[in-house]
């Protein structure tokens, strides 16, 4: 899968290098392009945002940088996303449809936002990572990359997607490793009695009680 993050901070995503992501684009299964969005500005300052018509806070993201960026990348299959807190919020089934594209498109904004014609000129999908504003959309793509990177074939087992939150439904059992017993603290009984069964069942039941503590509003969604 090839990722394109179109961006005025480009600084913002030496994260990408490191751990499974890193190790996925050194085997070439992902590869990652980050583009500085002001090297297409065609003003004489390399100027990206202005005053917004009509009045209001803060700057706005101009429209030219943006579009020829988004150009200089863009195919048929390309699909574009836009984090941005008036999208739709983000979730598992969003990252695993994601991870069905061969060529990703991240635009991020900056400042107050965007001048709306971008979204006229191309298909973009809005994602909010949830309800809350950040400061701009690199934070959030790098949530989005790094969660739809993790059900691409070939970036981690299928075995750990398999058994972890909201994989079914439900959050994840607590998990426990050596040593056996810390400060008086010891894990129990069932994980150690290697009856197969019995773990499974101790599993599936921490998990709906879990669930069913913190989030009972995934309950139901089943
Ligand atoms: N940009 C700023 N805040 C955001 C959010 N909550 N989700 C996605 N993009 C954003």
């Amino acid at each position: 899968m090839k990722i394109d993050i179109l961006t005025l901070f480009p600084e913002a995503f030496a994260p990408l290098e490191t751990s499974i992501l890193g190790r996925a684009e050194e085997n070439g299964i992902l590869e990652f392009n980050v583009i500085n969005i002001r090297d297409f500005s065609k003003d004489k300052h390399k100027k990206c945002d202005d005053y917004p018509f009509g009045g209001g806070a803060g700057m706005l993201m101009t429209v030219q940088p943006l579009f020829d960026a988004i150009n200089s990348v863009w195919t048929e299959n390309s699909k574009i996303i836009f984090p941005s807190p008036v999208g739709k919020t983000f979730n598992v089934k969003k990252a695993q449809e994601l991870s069905k594209f061969d060529h990703l498109i991240f635009v991020c904004g900056h400042y107050e936002g965007v001048d709306e014609r971008i979204f006229q000129l191309f298909d973009i999908e809005q994602i909010s990572i949830g309800d809350y504003v950040l400061t701009g959309g690199e934070l959030p793509t790098m949530v989005i990359v790094d969660c739809v990177a993790r059900f691409v074939d070939g970036v981690i087992s299928k075995e750990s997607l398999e058994s972890e939150s909201f994989s079914n439904g439900l959050l994840e059992y607590p998990q426990y490793t050596r040593p056996q017993e810390f400060k008086g603290l010891k894990v129990p009984e069932v994980l150690v009695s290697g009856n197969h069964q019995e773990v499974e069942k101790w599993r599936q039941e921490q998990s709906l009680s879990r669930t069913q503590e913190r989030r009972s509003d995934l309950l139901e969604d089943r």
